[in-house]
């Protein structure tokens, strides 16, 4: 039972939100309204969710957006409004626009899962035959870290091969694991680390949260700790080694290390 006050904002609201859900409704932008190359702020503001327009995403904006529509805690919002509003030009400017997004090699970087690169085309608009090379590697009507892994090198593999631009730092893959991470946290289950490849196609493809098939708001608030925990799994998963006896699935850290120190120390001519 939804409380009173949320029933009446639907009659006063002329029952603009969906039925079971806290979720308004979806509009695709208009002319004018700006998007850029984060499929959930896009989606986020195709909800009004986030301002319509895509202007003016103030640190408050953040924070009730990713609260209404993900269920993030405050510190978390806080901390992704503080490292996006670098995006904005303007010294110390208090809000970001979705446009300010694009900017290439400010936070959009090269071999995104949906986009193509600056090089080929726009940095920021949905690009199927790029999502398309992306949906190659989720053979599983369950997405797992190690496939979120692959898709993530194939894509970076790709753009490192044809774009002579081709660009990806620390500091990207980093941003990088965040955004892989990304999907699982909105849609997934936390706890198997995986989720319905079906609601993460709708999402990428249509911008909109997948209410219609069922997904709602998770009932338990998101702290920074699930995104590192899920970030580091596709980090571990993005080696490219197997054991000798995992047979190509599993990772074993403790030979990876010895592996790796081996590899070191023969560099060092040890
Ligand atoms: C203040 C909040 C956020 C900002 C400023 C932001 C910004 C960005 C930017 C600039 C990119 C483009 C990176 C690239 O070039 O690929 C991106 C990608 C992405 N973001 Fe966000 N983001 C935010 C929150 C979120 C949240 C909450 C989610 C979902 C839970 C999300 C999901 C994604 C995904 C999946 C990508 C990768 C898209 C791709 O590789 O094609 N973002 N985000
Ligand atoms: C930005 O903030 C810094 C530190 O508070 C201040 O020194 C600087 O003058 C501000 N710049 C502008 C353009 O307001
Ligand atoms: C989509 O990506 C392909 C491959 O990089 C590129 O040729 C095409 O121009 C892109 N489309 C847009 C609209 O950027
Ligand atoms: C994924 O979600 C779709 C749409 O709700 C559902 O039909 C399908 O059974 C789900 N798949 C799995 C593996 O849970
Ligand atoms: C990982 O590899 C090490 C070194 O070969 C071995 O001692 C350890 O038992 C392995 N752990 C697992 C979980 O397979």
């Amino acid at each position: 039972m939804k409380s009173p006050a949320v029933l009446l904002g639907c009659f006063s609201l002329a029952c603009s939100m969906s039925e079971a859900t806290g979720i308004p409704k979806w509009h695709p932008p208009g002319p004018g309204d700006l998007r850029g190359p984060c499929p959930m702020m896009n989606t986020l503001a195709n909800h009004g969710i986030l301002p319509h327009d895509g202007k003016a995403i103030t640190r408050e904006a953040v924070i009730k957006a990713m609260h209404q529509g993900l269920n993030f805690d405050s510190t978390l919002a806080i901390v992704m409004f503080d490292q996006a509003v670098i995006a904005n030009p303007e010294p110390n400017a208090t809000f970001f626009t979705s446009d300010h997004l694009n900017r290439h090699n400010v936070l959009e970087h090269d071999g995104s899962l949906s986009r193509t690169d600056a090089f080929f085309g726009s940095n920021h608009i949905f690009n199927q035959t790029i999502f398309d090379q992306t949906r190659r590697y989720w053979p599983e009507p369950l997405i797992t870290t190690s496939h979120m892994a692959n898709a993530k090198i194939a894509r970076q593999v790709e753009s490192k091969s044809f774009n002579p631009e081709y660009r990806f730092t620390d500091s990207v893959e980093h941003f990088s694991l965040g955004e892989m991470a990304a999907p699982f946290i909105a849609f997934g289950d936390l706890e198997q680390a995986t989720v319905n490849r079906t609601l993460v196609e709708y999402f990428f493809e249509n911008e909109r949260l997948p209410t219609e098939l069922g997904w709602d708001v998770r009932e338990e608030v998101v702290k920074v700790e699930a995104i590192l925990r899920i970030s580091d799994m596709i980090g571990e998963a993005t080696s490219l080694f197997t054991t000798d006896s995992d047979g190509g699935v599993g990772h074993n850290c403790t030979k990876r290390a010895l592996r790796r120190g081996f590899h070191a120390g023969a560099r060092r001519g040890e």
